[in-house]
């Protein structure tokens, strides 16, 4: 009786050291970013949105890219491009890209000097040559910034393109 008891007990600990060894580690803390995004002036809040942390990091549609028709590709005078410094974190990047996204046919204004959405210090700035304001809605805003995260590589990147829909208006996204 004794003996079994002190096998049993024995059992007991090997379990729990088992246990204790196979666990996960802890995992890192996770960014809030619901609480960390900053989001333009005159645009809705991701908590007026009611956008989670779930929803700010899904991972790019497939197809993101914005469709090309006849007239665009013919007067298309920006070239996208990719920079080498100053890089933002890509995750930062796709976060703004899910917000401008979840904003569908809300207008998005290029000729403010401030980033109409920033994470972790990247940020999403929208201008044009001439400083004049310009409107296009924001989900073809977050398409045409897409072009950066799908085109530019490294896990630290950064660069620019033209909304689709008017070309003037140029999202600059880096830090
Ligand atoms: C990007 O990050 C991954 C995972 O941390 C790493 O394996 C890879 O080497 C990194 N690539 C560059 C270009 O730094
Ligand atoms: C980007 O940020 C996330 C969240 O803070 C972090 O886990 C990841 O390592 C960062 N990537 C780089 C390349 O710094």
């Amino acid at each position: 009786m004794v003996r079994l008891t002190t096998f049993s007990i024995s059992i007991a600990i090997v379990l729990s050291f088992l246990g204790d060894t196979t666990a996960a580690p802890a995992p890192a803390p996770e960014v809030d970013y619901v609480s960390l995004i900053k989001t333009g002036a005159g645009l809705p809040t991701v908590r007026e949105l009611g956008l989670t942390n779930a929803d700010l990091t899904k991972p790019l549609p497939r197809h993101s890219k914005p469709a090309l028709n006849n007239r665009d590709s013919l007067e298309k005078r920006y070239t996208p491009k990719c920079w080498d410094g100053p890089r933002c974190n890509r995750t930062d990047i796709l976060v703004c890209y899910n917000y401008f996204s979840s904003l569908e046919f809300h207008p998005c204004i290029a000729g403010r000097n401030a980033p109409a959405c920033s994470m972790g210090g990247c940020g999403w700035w929208f201008n044009t040559d001439d400083g004049l304001p310009i409107a296009v809605d924001c989900h073809d805003v977050a398409l045409s910034g897409a072009w950066v995260l799908n085109n530019c590589q490294g896990n630290l990147t950064s660069g620019s393109n033209a909304a689709q829909s008017d070309d003037r208006f140029i999202i600059n996204i880096h830090t």
